[in-house]
């Protein structure tokens, strides 16, 4: 596999990439993934949603990265800046995803270290998500420091219906 493309993704380049997206997000989902969704997810309905978040991230608020392999879309994650005046210094992370024939090759690992970035450059020192407890996720983001703030019972349904936990996570940035 050659070295992963990180890019940040813009205005009516966002836009254009919808279906894309949607169909990576079909993907993750329809493989189990607990990201907001129940399967099965069409790549239409996916993409609908990308396309509901284009106002954020024309404005700036959402920061929206892919990762590319050999040209083809492997990952992405996005960063979702407070609005609130007291939570300048913080952001949430949320939709990372690394398409699964993709997995364990440090996709994930790198978008995450490009969101920290992004973080940093515009002074969010305190980074902020939730994940399925017991999952991948759970695991992929003690691996990469975060630490766990606590379990929140019945949060949300799994891609099946049936109701999970989830666990909140944070991570501070060293400037
Ligand atoms: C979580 C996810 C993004 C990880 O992506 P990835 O590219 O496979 O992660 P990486 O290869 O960068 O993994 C980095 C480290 O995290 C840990 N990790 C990642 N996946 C893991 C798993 N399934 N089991 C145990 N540890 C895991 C490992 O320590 C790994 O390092 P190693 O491979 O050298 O052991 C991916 O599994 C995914 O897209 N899951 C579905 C979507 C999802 O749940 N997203 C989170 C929503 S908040």
């Amino acid at each position: 596999m050659s070295a992963p493309i990180i890019a940040r993704v813009e205005g009516g380049a966002f836009h254009a990439m919808a279906n894309d997206l949607g169909e990576l997000l079909a993907d993750v989902v329809n493989a189990g993934a607990s990201v907001g969704f129940l399967r099965p997810l069409s790549a239409a309905a996916a993409s609908a949603w990308w396309r509901s978040i284009d106002d954020g991230v024309r404005a700036g608020h959402i920061i929206v990265l892919v990762a590319r392999v050999d040209g083809r879309l492997a990952g992405t994650a996005q960063l979702r800046l407070a609005a609130m005046p007291n939570q300048a210094h913080r952001a949430d992370v949320a939709k990372v995803l690394v398409r699964p024939s993709m997995r364990r090759r440090q996709l994930g690992g790198t978008l995450m270290s490009a969101i920290e970035s992004e973080a940093r450059q515009r002074a969010r020192t305190l980074l902020v998500l939730d994940t399925e407890s017991g999952s991948d996720a759970e695991k992929f983001y003690v691996a990469l420091g975060w630490t766990r703030s606590g379990v929140i019972p019945r949060y949300a349904q799994d891609t099946d219906g049936t109701m999970r936990a989830t666990t909140i996570f944070y991570k501070e940035l060293t400037r």
